[in-house]
């Protein structure tokens, strides 16, 4: 049985499918075992609760440094010993210390096509605005595992998606996520569960 320590930072929609994908039999042999949000008031916390899975706050406002942060981060995952964490809309720069102690145990979800759209500074609505800026037709979404870069590790899946007339970022992000993220995040953790 895989186990997976969930970081999230807002509204967990990521975090649902994967739980929805657990129970429906889609996602075979893995389990959640934490999930860890650096947002106090991230909804994503509550739907972990409601599905009685142990969920954990750990916020850089807490701490002094961020050097402190992340150990606690660190700290936070290690309790738990997963094989894997899985960033599903985590909007925090991973700690090295935690990418070098997890090497290739690490994946994360990106709405779009990486390298499209990706790096610095590009998260949630930021990449639909800029993807519908440059006049795309086909966008989508992204799962890769997490190396020392910003969106620069090997690529596990992709999923495109069509961009219409008239969208706006949040139609956007609204139809990159039901067509695209809530299909190959849970699918890319049934794969590595499963290889
Ligand atoms: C998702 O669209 C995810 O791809 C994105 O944040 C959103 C979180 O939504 N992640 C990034 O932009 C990472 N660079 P959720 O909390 O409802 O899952």
């Amino acid at each position: 049985m895989l186990k997976i320590c969930v970081c999230v930072s807002g509204g967990g929609t990521n975090l649902q499918a994967i739980m929805d994908a657990i129970d429906n039999g889609t996602i075979r042999n893995a389990e959640i075992v934490r999930v860890i949000s650096n947002n106090k008031s991230a909804f994503a916390l509550e739907r972990a609760k409601n599905h009685q899975i142990d969920a954990v706050a750990v916020s850089p406002k807490d701490f002094e440094t961020r050097e402190q942060f992340n150990d606690a981060l660190l700290q936070a995952v290690k309790e738990k010993n997963p094989d894997l964490i899985v960033l599903a809309g985590f909007l925090v720069v991973i700690p090295e210390k935690m990418i070098a102690e997890y090497r290739g145990k690490i994946i994360n979800i990106h709405p779009s096509l990486i390298p499209s759209f990706c790096g610095t500074g590009y998260y949630g609505l930021k990449v639909h605005e800029a993807a519908l800026t440059r006049g795309v037709k086909v966008t989508g979404a992204t799962v890769h595992y997490v190396d020392e870069g910003t969106d620069t590790g090997p690529i596990i899946l992709q999923k495109a998606v069509e961009v219409l007339p008239g969208d706006t970022p949040k139609v956007l992000q609204q139809r990159v996520m039901e067509q695209a993220e809530w299909k190959i995040l849970p699918q890319a953790i049934d794969m590595i569960a499963n290889q």
